[in-house]
């Protein structure tokens, strides 16, 4: 296929350009604004075209859509914490932005796969979320990425528009920014900085790898059925005081190193996706959580050359304002 990847110089894209290179020889266009989370290093040695432009803007959206088959969109700030602290560009680029690339793939008739997160249906006690249980947003970030959904599904509705939306769970793995709890826990564990746990530490994620993540996306591009949404949730739950733990066994840190914090306002306590409707597409996790983590530690650890340039500059200045401390 020829696809257009908006947002693929991030995490997520950037592992599902290297499947779909790897797997399906894909031609792929990537759109980036290369926010501090976006790194041409994510693509270095693939073979793709990177535009740098950001999705609100038409021109350049039109420029990179041509000859292009479909629209897969991952383009977003993405971090709870800056969308508590500043949600402007959560809006502009999750508003205006999806608005902008829904037009440009209504005016060429292609294929849109929106790319959201569990956490626009809010916290659930007990259970697990399906794609028909109501969006219920509690941060700025879910509140504008479910705003986002809603107005994809206005283009499939309205105008016809072949758009899809996946709602993966809590990702990890390789190229991570390091705000993230994992690779956050795990630079500060091989640092020996201190590990903020938020509140008591007993919020639960459904961790899904990402490569497990970018395959679900791959089959709801190639058979999900248009107007519809699909839950990628990962095969296991873990309280994040239980990941902290392990992260500081893998990497031999100290201990006395955990340290609970003041807890996020409004704090998800849990979140879970039920599966079934994307595994009737033939898709299924491969990667447990044990495992992945271990994976991961071990990826963070090799590969110093990917996040010694992040972790200084302005990532030192966000730590200091989030965590009103220095890191060593
Ligand atoms: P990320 O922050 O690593 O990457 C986001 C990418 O989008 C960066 O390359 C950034 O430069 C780019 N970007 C930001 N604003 C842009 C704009 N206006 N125009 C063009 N590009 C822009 O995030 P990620 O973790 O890879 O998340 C990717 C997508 O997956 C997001 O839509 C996110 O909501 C969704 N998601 C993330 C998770 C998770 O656990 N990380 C889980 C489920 C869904
Ligand atoms: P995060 O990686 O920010 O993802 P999300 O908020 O999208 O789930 O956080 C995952 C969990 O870890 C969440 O419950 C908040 C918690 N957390 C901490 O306890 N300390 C931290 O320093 C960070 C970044 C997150």
């Amino acid at each position: 296929m020829r696809l257009l990847v908006c947002g693929g110089a991030g995490f997520i894209g950037s592992n599902f350009v290297r499947l779909r290179l790897a797997e399906h020889g894909d031609e792929i266009v990537v759109l980036d604004k290369l926010t501090y989370a976006g790194r041409r290093e994510n693509l270095e040695g693939l073979d793709v075209r990177l535009v740098h432009a950001g999705i609100e803007d038409a021109e350049a959206v039109a420029g990179a859509l041509k000859g292009v088959d479909a629209i897969v969109n991952f383009a977003a700030e993405t971090h709870v914490d800056r969308s508590i602290a500043e949600p402007g560009a959560f809006v502009t680029t999750h508003a205006v932005g999806t608005w902008v690339l829904l037009e440009a793939a209504r005016e060429r008739a292609v294929r849109y796969v929106q790319v959201s997160t569990d956490e626009v249906y809010g916290s659930i006690e007990e259970g697990s979320f399906t794609e028909s249980s109501p969006l219920a947003p509690s941060s700025p970030y879910s509140a504008t990425k479910a705003g986002a959904d809603l107005l994809v599904s206005s283009y499939f509705h309205t105008y016809g528009l072949p758009a899809l939306i996946c709602r993966g769970s809590n990702n990890y793995g390789p190229r991570q920014y390091p705000e993230k709890l994992i690779p956050l826990m795990v630079l500060n564990a091989l640092h020996g900085d201190t590990l903020p746990v938020y509140g008591d530490g007993m919020q639960v994620r459904n961790w899904l790898y990402v490569e497990d993540f970018a395959r679900a996306i791959g089959h709801v591009l190639a058979h999900g059925a248009p107007g519809e949404a699909y839950n990628v949730g990962g095969p296991d739950e873990c309280p994040n005081i239980d990941v902290v733990r392990r992260v500081i066994e893998l990497t031999g840190a100290d201990e006395s190193l955990l340290e609970y914090v003041t807890d996020r306002p409004g704090h998800d306590r849990r979140y879970s996706l039920g599966s079934e409707k994307v595994r009737a597409l033939g898709w299924e996790a491969r990667v447990r959580f044990a495992d992945g983590l271990e994976q991961t530690v071990a990826w963070y650890r090799d590969n110093r050359a990917w996040w010694e340039p992040i972790r200084s500059g302005d990532y030192m200045e966000y730590y200091r304002r989030q965590y009103g401390r220095a890191l060593g």
